[in-house]
């Protein structure tokens, strides 16, 4: 059987609940780690990264661009917001400038929870529990969708009389519709206190022509243990809905408050980072 003739990696749902440990199956978190140069990946997930090269050649780049995006957030968050929690879910594989350590460079006070449902990077974890000894981080092994469990777990070191930031970062885009992926960061950010704040990153919809993004997400539908949904710039603002958006609002992840002489944006992905008021 091609990967062209297979059934869909998660049944067709987009609703497979936690990944298997399948290296037979590309998956999300190892295809991120083999783009951003990282060893934790196997066959499948670097033959699946060669197939999105074929249909848009420009994933490196979007990648890296994605990861300095969570950079420059979580910077702002921490030296201009003045948060010092932080709510990181779809953490991915441990690589350089993981949230606790950004936010403690500026705070090392800062408390982190991480959240992601893979197993691979469950195994990783314990690289992000080495926190400066000023703060705290944690690790929940949760899926997106198990707001409660995710809240009532974090809960036991995030103070929610105080702001949280919450990162989802690269990871609603694995959220298809039938999920409810506003309703889920609605669930996640309501009891969360005035200040808190909210990051987005998300495959684009305006960011693509038709026959490219159909290609990105028939290709995971097939290939990959999720299925991507690219979305529109205005379903990504509707993420912030009741929030003051941080200026520039929603744009492509490498034009959000980019470093001075960056290059303007390419990627297919949008970016934004919103307050609650
Ligand atoms: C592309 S990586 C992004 C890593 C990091 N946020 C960044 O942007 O550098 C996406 C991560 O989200 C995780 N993920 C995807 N769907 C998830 C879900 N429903 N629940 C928890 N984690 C999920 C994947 O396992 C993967 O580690």
């Amino acid at each position: 059987m091609t990967a062209d003739e297979a059934p869909p990696a998660d049944g067709g749902t987009g609703r497979a609940g936690p990944p298997a440990f399948d290296i037979s199956v590309a998956n999300q978190a190892r295809m991120y780690d083999y783009l951003l140069g990282g060893k934790d990946n196997y066959a499948a997930d670097r033959a699946a990264v060669d197939a999105q090269l074929a249909i848009y050649p420009d994933v490196v780049s979007a990648a890296r661009a994605n990861r300095a995006f969570l950079g420059r957030a979580v910077r702002y968050l921490a030296a201009e917001a003045g948060i010092r929690q932080f709510l990181d879910i779809g953490t991915g594989i441990p690589t350089a400038g993981n949230t606790h350590q950004v936010a403690q460079e500026i705070a090392p006070e800062s408390r982190i929870v991480y959240v992601d449902y893979d197993p691979i990077v469950l195994a990783h974890a314990r690289a992000l529990l080495i926190s400066h000894e000023a703060g705290a981080t944690d690790y929940i092994d949760a899926d997106l969708r198990d707001t409660d469990a995710i809240l009532a777990q974090a809960s036991e070191l995030l103070d929610f009389g105080q702001p949280v930031a919450v990162t989802l970062v690269a990871i609603l885009h694995a959220i298809p519709e039938s999920d409810d992926p506003h309703g889920i960061v609605g669930r996640l950010m309501d009891p969360l206190p005035p200040g808190s704040h909210l990051a987005v990153s998300h495959m684009g919809t305006g960011l693509l022509d038709s026959k490219t993004r159909r290609g990105l997400e028939d290709h995971s539908g097939r290939a990959m243990q999720q299925r991507l949904t690219a979305r529109s710039r205005e379903e990504v603002a509707r993420f912030f809905a009741g929030m003051d958006l941080v200026p520039p609002g929603v744009v492509r992840v490498e034009d959000w408050r980019p470093e001075p002489g960056a290059d303007a944006g390419q990627s297919v992905l949008w970016g934004a980072v919103g307050r609650q008021p």
